[in-house]
């Protein structure tokens, strides 16, 4: 950690956009924020901190449920990816809920509570496939899977839950839809059978804002805590809806310094593979970001970042681990000036929706890849 790169944090931002989700939610809705994959880059340990209103936590991996543990966090956590037969036990220890979609995941659970010694009852979320074609179980599957769990004493049948595909990318409702009708049939079927999860929850940011009828019992959100709207598409269909528009809050700013400054000849090329030639005398400032801090290689010769809340373009290839910038028409631009790679300075914004167009990515990538390893200050 050379200090020099850093990710700043508005403290007060990642509650307050919970709180603004959860007003389009029926009141007693629980909210769980999803802080998988360092909180989306944000900070797994900041952001939970920053977010007393969250009722439930959601991870990816067990690893990330521990350390979650580790900072303290004495609040549900859901993890929402595979934890292997091998580590299940490791699982239940720190009280983790698993999302289940497998029986071998079901036989080891019942084994554990038969052989060994576990502190609180283990506690499941059956996951439904209702097109997403990813995890969870078919629904001609679940009188199976409902018959495994019944027969297993000692195990919470906790929550039931599914997952969109098709919800950021489109204005065309049709498929979230149908996902919904699929998942509403599947709960019609469990509830049938007797079995009585008191947790359903389907709705990410996008289902949230736009589909009420997606909450059921607990919203299951990420990319809008941390301030940022899952798409375009997303917003335009708020908007088109009538319905409450969230005032959503970027959560991140990302800052670097300059670390060189030098003059240099009209006709001179710029870092790597010579892909940039000046065609001015160029003042260039040399910045100590690069691909290894997640600054995107697709953002050479095309990002612009701000110094003195001016625009300065990114010009030559990103490189591991430096960035050249022009600051010719910032004259005043000096020796460890702050730089704003993503963020506000001024009147300017970076936003991680521009930051994602150059990279031809999407904002939640753009976020999640900021190394871990760089300093998060919470201001
Ligand atoms: C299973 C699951 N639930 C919820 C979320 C949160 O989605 P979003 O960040 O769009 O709110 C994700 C995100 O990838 C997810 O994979």
């Amino acid at each position: 950690m050379s200090g020099l790169v850093w990710v700043e944090l508005d403290k007060t931002a990642p509650d307050h956009n919970l709180q603004e989700i959860k007003k389009l939610s029926k009141k007693g809705t629980l909210f769980c924020a999803v802080v998988k994959s360092n909180a989306y880059g944000h900070g797994a340990k900041e952001i939970t901190s920053l977010l007393p209103s969250a009722d439930w936590f959601a991870v990816n991996s067990l690893e990330e449920g521990i350390e979650l543990r580790d900072f303290g966090i004495k609040k549900p956590i859901l993890l929402l990816g595979y934890v292997s037969i091998s580590q299940l036990k490791e699982a239940l220890d720190a009280d983790l809920r698993l999302t289940v979609y497998n029986h071998e995941t079901l036989d080891r659970i019942a084994e554990l509570i038969r052989n060994t010694k576990i502190k609180n009852p283990p506690k499941i979320h059956l996951k439904i496939e209702t097109g997403t074609g990813r995890q969870g179980i078919l629904p001609e599957e679940i009188p199976d899977f409902i018959n495994h769990i019944n027969r297993i004493k000692g195990l919470l049948f906790e929550g039931v839950s599914t997952h969109y595909a098709n919800i950021e990318d489109t204005i065309n409702s049709e498929y979230a839809k149908m996902q919904l009708k699929v998942f509403k049939n599947s709960l019609e079927k469990i509830m049938k059978s007797g079995a009585k999860p008191k947790l359903v929850h389907t709705a990410c940011t996008a289902a949230s804002i736009l589909f009420p009828e997606t909450h059921f019992s607990m919203l299951r959100a990420g990319i809008g805590v941390y301030g940022l709207w899952p798409s375009r598409e997303t917003y335009l269909s708020a908007l088109l809806s009538g319905r409450y528009l969230p005032d959503l809050r970027p959560v991140l700013s990302w800052k670097t310094k300059i670390v060189q400054i030098k003059t240099i000849p009209e006709g001179h090329y710029i870092g790597y593979g010579c892909t940039y030639r000046t065609t001015r005398k160029t003042r260039l400032a040399v910045l100590p970001v690069g691909y290894a801090d997640g600054y995107d290689r697709a953002l050479g010769n095309t990002a612009h970042v701000l110094v003195k809340g001016k625009r300065a373009p990114v010009i030559g290839r990103v490189c591991m681990n430096l960035t050249m910038i022009d600051v010719t028409d910032i004259p005043n631009a000096k020796l460890e000036d702050e730089v704003v790679l993503l963020g506000k300075d001024g009147e300017e914004v970076i936003s991680a929706e521009q930051m994602a167009n150059w990279a031809g990515t999407i904002n939640y990538e753009i976020v999640t890849r900021i190394s871990p390893f760089l300093s998060r200050k919470i201001v």
